[in-house]
C-alpha cells in the first residue's frame, strides 16, 4: 500500500479516505493517533493489523464536540460533564457505559467505552470532515514509543497505512489521561496530560489504578487492559534512575558502560563522559519532559546501543506521565536513589 503524505491543509481529503473506509495517522496534542471510523468494524480491523495490536486492547472514541457523547454513551454521570466541561476539548479520556451502537471491534468486547474529545484544531478538522466519531489508538506499531511527529508515523507504519497528515511537533508529548467513571469512585486508568491534581481539584477523591505505578503480572485483571503491556519499550532494555537529577546522573555515570546510552536531563549532558547522550527536557519542568520523551526514547534506540539509562522525575504533576511511561518502557527496571 502507498502511503499519502498529506498536509494539515488536506483535511477534507483525510475525512473522504476515513469516511471511505481507510486508516490515517492524524495529529492530535498529545501524540498521533491512528485513525477510522469507529462504527465500522471492517475499518477498526484495519488499524489492529496495521498496528500489530493484541485484540483485547480497546481503542479510544474521537468526537468533535460534548454533545456527541450521547451517541455513543448511556447512563452519563454529572461528573462526566464536571470533567467534560473544565478539560474538553484537551487531553483527557473518560470512560463510559457504551450504547449498542459502538461496535465490539472498538471497545474489544467490554461494555464501556473510552471517549476524547482533542483540541489540535487539525484533529478537529479531520474529525468534522469525516463527519463520524473517530476511533485511534497511537499511531505506532505495537510496543513502539508513541509518535510525536510524522517522521515517527512513518518509521513505523509507512506502507500500512492509507495516509498520514503531517501537523508538526505534537505539543504535550504523552498521551491523554484516562479516567473512569465507571466503578463507585473515579478511577485514574492512565496518567497523562491531564494532572491527577486537576482531575481532583474538579471530581475530589479520584482512585489511582495500581497499574499506574507498579508491575502487573500477565494473568491479573487490569481495568485498562492497555496498561499490562510493555508499552513505549525500545528494542533495547532501559534502567529508570529515579532521585534528584545530580544523584541519578552520579547514579549512572558510574554504572554504565560503553554501548550504553543516557536519556537525560538538559544541562547534564557532559558528565557521562563518551556515551551518547539525549536530553529530554528540564528536571524543574515537567511539561518539557513529557514533550520531548517518546523522541528521545526512539533517538536512543539504536542498533548499537546496548542499555540505556534514564533520569526519571517525581510523580508531581504531569511527571506522573512521565514516569508511568519510563517505567513501563523499563519493564519496572528501576533504581530509587534517596
Ligand atoms: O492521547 C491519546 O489518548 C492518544 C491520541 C491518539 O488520542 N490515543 C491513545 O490510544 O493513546 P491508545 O490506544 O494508545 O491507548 C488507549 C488506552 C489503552 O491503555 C486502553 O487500554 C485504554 O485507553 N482504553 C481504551 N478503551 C478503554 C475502555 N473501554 N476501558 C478501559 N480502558 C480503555
Ligand atoms: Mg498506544
Amino acid at each position: 500500500m502507498n502511503t499519502q503524505r498529506l498536509s494539515r491543509g488536506d483535511t477534507e481529503l483525510a475525512g473522504k479516505i476515513l469516511k471511505n473506509g481507510g486508516i490515517v495517522a492524524i495529529p492530535t496534542e498529545t501524540v498521533y493517533g491512528l485513525a477510522a471510523n469507529a462504527f465500522d468494524p471492517a475499518a477498526i480491523k484495519k488499524i489492529f493489523e496495521a498496528k500489530g495490536r493484541p485484540q483485547d486492547n480497546p481503542l479510544i472514541v474521537h468526537i468533535w464536540e460534548i454533545g456527541q457523547l450521547e451517541t455513543l454513551c448511556r447512563d452519563i454521570p454529572p461528573e462526566a460533564y464536571k470533567l467534560a466541561s473544565a478539560f474538553w476539548p484537551g487531553p483527557l479520556t473518560i470512560v463510559l457505559k457504551k450504547k449498542d451502537c459502538v461496535p465490539d471491534e472498538v471497545t474489544a468486547g467490554l461494555p464501556n467505552v473510552a471517549v476524547r474529545f482533542p483540541s489540535h484544531p487539525v484533529a478537529h478538522e479531520i474529525i468534522k470532515a469525516a463527519g463520524v466519531p473517530l476511533a485511534a489508538p497511537s499511531a505506532n506499531k505495537s510496543g513502539s514509543p508513541s509518535p510525536t511527529c510524522a517522521a515517527h508515523v512513518l518509521s513505523d507504519l509507512d506502507g500500512k497505512i492509507d495516509a498520514v497528515v503531517d501537523g508538526g511537533e505534537c505539543g504535550v508529548g504523552v498521551e491523554s489521561t484516562v479516567v473512569s467513571l465507571i466503578g463507585e469512585r473515579p478511577r485514574l486508568l492512565r496518567p497523562g496530560g491531564i494532572t491527577h491534581e486537576q482531575l481532583t481539584a474538579i471530581l475530589g477523591q479520584v482512585d489511582i489504578d495500581r497499574a499506574v505505578t507498579q508491575k502487573i503480572s500477565d494473568t491479573e485483571k487490569v481495568s485498562a487492559p492497555g496498561m499490562k503491556y510493555r508499552h513505549y519499550a525500545p528494542r533495547c532494555p532501559v534502567k529508570a534512575v529515579c532521585g534528584d537529577g545530580a544523584k541519578s546522573a552520579e547514579y549512572i555515570r558510574e554504572n554504565a558502560r560503553q554501548d550504553d546510552a543516557v536519556i537525560c536531563y538538559r544541562g547534564f549532558s557532559g558528565v557521562f563522559g563518551k556515551l551518547p547522550t539525549f536530553p529530554y527536557g528540564d528536571e524543574g519542568d515537567m511539561k518539557t519532559l513529557a514533550h520531548g520523551l517518546f523522541a528521545a526514547l526512539r533517538a536512543a534506540d539504536t542498533a548499537n546501543t546496548k542499555r540505556i539509562f534514564i533520569q526519571c522525575p517525581s510523580d508531581a504533576g504531569i511527571g506522573l506521565a512521565v514516569a508511568n511511561r519510563i517505567k513501563k518502557a523499563a519493564g519496572f527496571d528501576i533504581i530509587y536513589l534517596k
